[in-house]
């Protein structure tokens, strides 16, 4: 018998818009019965893995959360099974995947999740690399989409690294249509070849980056920034210090933005350097509902690739 082949969602590029709709659309459907306290099982009996090389909080929490509500399980595989280290990669994933459904990798370099993926006979999803952040970034844009109650009109101006979180964020908004300006020092853009991507994606008229903070942020109805120092570039913390210190988003920097501008940030946040205390605790932000859809929009994701649906 021939086996289908199996679906990963490792990044935003990957999907078409219309996936990208199905997947709001099935997350808002599951939020709203969520709301309500009802209960959706629709995943009963089906076991999700998750890896992981770099801490989390939200990603590893969300998506366990997410599975237990809708009446399935997961296994948080500890260093002691040895991803990598114990046996050939290919063995480790075919082995895995005889025992679950779905796999969340969080890994350094994106390319051993690629493949890792090559592998699997079950569908893995990345849960963030150097390279991205794609459940990160369909969260953000379902987040922006709820608060406006729509995306036509908006404008996302990033403020600071050029990094995983920016990559897949500008990407999100490529495919959505949403307008997309960063403000980032040089040195610190995406690569010509990314820029590339995004225009073929929909980036129409190209990638807007300038490196005045205050000029991307005109006319903004959000404005997003992330850790100027990632987990794993800790050795150049200082030298990131002092490259981004005219990226801070703080409350000079917000008057700028449209008056209706809502402050977005992934978090961690590391407070004082990115971004003020006054800004990510002030009225016009939203990182708190930002961080709750995590596990709406984990669910959207986890419902389509395991089903096909609602
Ligand atoms: N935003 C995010 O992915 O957070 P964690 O690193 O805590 O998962
Ligand atoms: N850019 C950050 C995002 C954390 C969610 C990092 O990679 O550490």
């Amino acid at each position: 018998m021939e086996r289908k082949p199996v679906r990963h969602l490792l990044t935003v590029e990957s999907l078409r818009p219309e996936e990208i709709r199905e997947i709001f659309r099935i997350a808002h459907e599951l939020k709203a019965r969520w709301r309500r306290g009802e209960y959706t099982p629709v995943l009963a009996g089906r076991v999700m893995a998750l890896l992981f090389e770099k801490p989390s909080l939200r990603t590893r929490v969300s998506f366990q959360s997410a599975m237990v509500q809708l009446g399935g399980s997961s296994l948080f595989l500890g260093e002691e099974t040895g991803l990598g280290k114990r046996e050939k990669l290919s063995d480790f994933v075919r082995v895995l995947c005889r025992y679950v459904d779905v796999i969340v990798l969080r890994a350094f370099e994106h390319a051993k999740v690629e493949e890792f993926a090559s592998y699997a006979t079950v569908s893995v999803i990345n849960g963030l690399t150097d390279y991205s952040h794609p459940c990160q970034a369909l969260a953000d844009l379902f987040t922006i989409e709820e608060h406006f109650g729509t995306l036509e009109g908006q404008k996302v101006a990033f403020i600071g690294d050029g990094n995983n979180v920016a990559r897949s964020l500008a990407m999100a908004c490529a495919k959505l249509g949403v307008r997309f300006v960063m403000a980032t020092p040089p040195g610190y853009r995406f690569a010509d070849e990314y820029v590339r991507r995004l225009v073929a994606c929909g980036m129409t008229g190209g990638l807007q980056v300038t490196d005045d903070p205050a000029k991307a942020v005109r006319d903004a109805t959000v404005v997003y920034t992330d850790v100027w120092t990632s987990m794993g570039q800790e050795a150049e913390a200082d030298r990131r210090r002092r490259d981004f210190a005219a990226y801070q988003v703080n409350e000079i920097l917000m008057a700028q933005a449209a008056p209706n501008a809502v402050f977005m940030h992934c978090m961690p946040a590391h407070r004082g350097e990115e971004v003020t205390d006054g800004v990510i605790d002030g009225p016009q932000s939203i990182v708190l509902e930002q961080a709750a859809n995590r596990l709406h929009l984990q669910k959207g994701i986890l419902v389509w690739l395991l089903k096909g649906g609602l």
